[in-house]
């Protein structure tokens, strides 16, 4: 099932494509099926569509996260009423078939991490980043997927986190305004996108 918005994933390739002129690789913590990771390999490899206007083939790379076995444990900052549903485990999807889908596409096979992303350790991303997508849905997900790109992020790059004042997932918002209250970032929220320029 489709966990992204039309109009958000319109936004964040607009936003990525932005994020071709500035220094270092393209990374996705939290990839689960590969919908939107397909299409950052798509705008990589010069192979859109027409919403957005792409560049030519991008040296850069593409390097996507996930458990691979769902959800973790929520923890007391991601309690609420409305989002019952998000419960350990759901969001269940192998590494197999979401490389299959790159094949199936066409498209280049992006580094593929299977972890959790407490576990990540430099060795597991790119030296230098220019634009991360952020979508762990959980408060403490969230926390370790700022910890795990700390430093890596070039100037001018974009973090965008997903979910951003969603009720169903306020851990999200939790863990994203304490990330900011100690950086001089600036915040834009576009639906449920908390964009991040990094200065
Ligand atoms: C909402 S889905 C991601 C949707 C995807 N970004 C897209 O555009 O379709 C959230 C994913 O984050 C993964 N995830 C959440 N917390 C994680 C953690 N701490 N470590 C590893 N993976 C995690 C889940 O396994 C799940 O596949």
């Amino acid at each position: 099932m489709k966990q992204v918005a039309d109009r958000e994933t319109t936004e964040i390739l607009k936003i990525a494509q932005e994020c071709l002129s500035v220094p270092g690789d393209f990374i996705e913590l939290g990839c689960y099926e590969g919908d939107t990771s397909l299409l950052l390999a798509e705008l990589l490899q010069n192979r859109g569509g027409s919403e957005v206007s792409y560049a030519p083939e991008s040296q850069k790379e593409l390097w996507i996260y996930d458990s691979f076995e769902g959800l973790p444990a929520k923890t007391a900052e991601d309690e609420s009423v409305a989002g019952k549903d998000f419960q350990e485990g759901v969001l269940f999807v192998t590494k197999r078939e979401v490389k299959q889908r790159f094949l199936r596409a066409n498209l280049k096979v992006p580094h593929i991490k299977k972890a959790w992303f407490a576990d990540l350790t430099d060795d597991d991303l790119p030296k230098q980043i220019s634009f991360a997508f952020l979508d762990g849905d959980l408060y403490q997900s969230i926390k370790d997927s700022f910890k795990a790109i700390d430093g890596k992020m070039s100037p001018e790059s974009v973090i965008i986190v997903h979910d951003y004042n969603n009720p169903e997932l306020p851990g999200v918002t939790k863990a994203v305004d304490e990330w900011l209250s100690r950086t001089k970032h600036k915040l834009a929220i576009k639906d449920s996108l908390a964009i991040i320029k990094v200065y």
